[in-house]
């Protein structure tokens, strides 16, 4: 293993851990309220006129295939396929609703380290799937945190599916949560020993709609976790180092500046 993935596996290790200076490439990058202001728009527009006409093909497609099901040949075979697209297009539009803020909030004080462990509970079946080991390592009597649990959580799965997406096969990820030297914020730590990303790349990685090598990947997920980080006052950031493992960190404040 790794010198530095070595200092990772523990909470303390991990909240010392001086990424850029052992050679790790760092980014973090941060959006002006803008793009998401126009995203948002753009977004609401797009699923408003796309939703409705969709849903009229689907039906039609489905009434077609009863009623003709006996008559023409292999109808299924080719209805099937496209109504496939047809989710997968829908679904497309579910991400651009996260991406708009669309969805409602639902703030409360919650356990970061349950956020976590629900999460990982969440993805092992994937990661057995691939044969990846996930450990946790949690300081315990961690503060609760003002904050809403399922988007907290939905930055750990992004994070975790791609820890996971980011190898052949084999392998582990470690995630990692304790407090900063200072005791004002989390540290949270999703790392993993995969391909990891190449400097160009990883000044991207955030960017809206930027994928690589993930094939059902649509690109918004970090994209994503960077904002709902943003909206708890927090920040999201990558560091990575070429076939050795990518380490993400999110930074967030124990007091977050929402208001429940
Ligand atoms: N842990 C990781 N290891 C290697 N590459 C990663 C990792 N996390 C993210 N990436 C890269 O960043 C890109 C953008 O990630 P994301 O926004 O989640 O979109 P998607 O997963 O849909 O491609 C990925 O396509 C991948 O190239
Ligand atoms: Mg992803």
């Amino acid at each position: 293993m790794h010198a530095n993935y070595e200092k990772l596996d523990s909470p303390q290790g991990q909240a010392k851990a001086g990424l850029s200076e052992d050679g790790y490439h760092l980014s973090q990058k941060e959006f002006d309220d803008n793009i998401y202001y126009t995203l948002g728009t753009m977004a609401a527009g797009i699923v408003h006129e796309i939703r409705n006409p969709l849903q009229s093909i689907r039906s039609t497609m489905q009434l077609v295939e009863l009623k003709y099901k006996d008559k023409i040949e292999h109808l299924h075979q080719y209805i099937q396929p496209l109504l496939e697209e047809l989710n997968a297009v829908n679904e497309m539009l579910t991400q651009f609703l996260h991406l708009a803020r669309v969805e409602s909030k639902i703030i409360d004080l919650a356990d970061l380290t349950q956020i976590c462990h629900r999460a990982v509970t969440l993805m092992q079946p994937q990661a057995m799937l691939y044969g990846v080991e996930i450990r946790e390592r949690y300081l315990s009597d961690l503060p609760s945190l003002l904050c809403d649990a399922r988007r907290i959580q939905q930055i750990l799965i992004n994070l975790l599916t791609n820890a996971i997406n980011a190898r052949k096969r084999g392998g582990k990820i470690v995630i990692c949560l304790s407090l900063d030297t200072s005791k004002t914020k989390f540290v949270l730590r999703v790392a993993d020993d995969g391909l990891g990303i190449g400097e160009e790349v990883l000044q991207k990685i955030f960017d809206p709609f930027f994928t690589k090598g993930c094939k059902d990947g649509v690109g918004i997920g970090l994209t994503i976790s960077q904002q709902i980080a943003k909206e708890h006052g927090g920040i999201l950031s990558a560091a990575s180092k070429k076939n050795v493992g990518t380490v993400m960190t999110l930074i967030l404040p124990l007091q977050t500046p929402i208001n429940s």
